[in-house]
C-alpha cells in the first residue's frame, strides 16, 4: 500500500468469544495500540452480537471500531433469529460486515441478499464491510476475476456514489480461510486486488472507486502480514485466528507499521 494512505487492521472473532472474552480482548488491544497514530491507522473488532454493547462501552475513543457479523435488511418483521439495523445501532455498532464467506457458503446467502443488506446498512449510516472471494473450484475453472466482479456488481448494485465513502471491501478467497486454508501469495493477491480496484472504479468512477479500502483476508499471520501489506492495492488486513489474542494482533500491526 502507498505510504501516505490509511492502513486497516480488523479481526472477526466468529463464534469464539463470550462477552467476557471480548471485553478482555478489546481492553487489552486498546491499551497495546494506544500510541499508534490514529490518523494513519484504522483498527476494528467484529465480535458476536451479544458482546457488541460491552465492547463499545469499554472503548473510550472511536479509534477502535466495533462491528457486527451480519444484519437483516429490514428494520423489523417476521424474521426469527435475525438482527435488525435498529438493534445494531442501539448497541453502538460502527461497522456491519456483510457476506462473510461462512455466511455465503455454510448459511447459503446469495449476492442478491448481500445487496439488500448493503443498501440497508448504508441507509442506516454504518460503515459497510462487504466480503467477497472465490472458491477453489472457481479458481480452478479460471473464473476468479468474473466471480469477484459479479459479487461486487450485484453486492453494490444501487449504492449511491456519495455512500461509497462508507464502503469497505474484504477480499477473502474461500480456499484461504480457516484452519485448512492456504494464504494467497502476494502475487495472486495483487492480481485479484487489481481486479477489485478496477471493478470499483467501473462502478463508482475513478474518484470514488479508488478511495474504497480493499483489505486482504485468509490465513494472514505474523509471517506473511508485512509482505502482503506491501502490495500496492492492499489497503489493510482482515484477520481471523492469528489476531484473536490481543498481543499477537498488536504484534502483527507493528510488523506492518
Ligand atoms: P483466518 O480467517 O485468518 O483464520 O483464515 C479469516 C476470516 O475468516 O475472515
Amino acid at each position: 500500500m502507498p505510504v501516505n494512505k490509511k492502513i486497516y487492521f480488523g479481526t472477526n472473532t466468529k463464534m469464539y468469544k463470550t462477552i467476557d472474552d471480548t471485553v478482555e480482548f478489546v481492553a487489552e488491544l486498546q491499551k497495546l495500540t494506544d500510541d499508534i497514530d490514529k490518523d494513519k491507522v484504522e483498527i476494528f473488532v467484529i465480535p458476536s452480537f451479544t458482546a457488541i454493547k460491552d465492547a463499545r462501552n469499554i472503548v473510550k475513543c472511536k479509534f477502535l471500531k466495533i462491528g457486527a457479523q451480519n444484519m437483516n435488511w429490514e428494520e423489523q418483521g417476521q424474521y426469527t433469529g435475525e438482527i435488525s439495523p435498529l438493534m445494531l445501532r442501539e448497541v453502538g455498532t460502527d461497522i456491519v460486515m456483510i457476506g462473510h464467506s461462512e455466511r455465503r457458503h455454510i448459511l447459503g446467502e446469495t449476492d442478491v441478499e448481500e445487496n439488500k443488506k448493503v443498501l440497508c446498512s448504508l441507509e442506516h449510516g454504518f460503515i459497510t464491510l462487504l466480503c467477497i472471494g472465490e472458491t477453489m473450484e472457481q479458481k480452478q475453472y479460471g473464473v476468479s476475476d468474473e466471480i469477484l466482479r459479479l459479487q461486487l456488481k450485484i453486492g453494490l448494485y444501487g449504492v449511491k456514489h456519495e455512500d461509497s465513502e462508507r464502503i469497505w471491501i474484504a477480499y477473502e478467497p474461500v480456499w484461504a480461510i480457516g484452519e485448512n486454508g492456504v494464504p494467497a501469495t502476494k502475487e495472486y493477491a495483487a492480481k485479484m486486488h487489481d481486479v477489485i480496484k478496477k471493478t470499483l472504479s467501473g462502478i463508482f468512477g475513478d474518484v470514488h472507486g479508488r478511495k474504497i479500502p480493499v483489505l486482504y483476508g485468509g490465513s494472514v499471520n505474523m509471517q506473511n502480514a508485512s509482505e502482503l501489506s506491501k502490495v500496492r492495492d492492499i489497503d489493510g488486513l482482515f484477520i481471523g485466528r492469528s489476531a484473536w489474542n490481543a498481543k499477537d494482533f498488536n504484534k502483527i500491526i507493528r510488523s506492518v507499521l
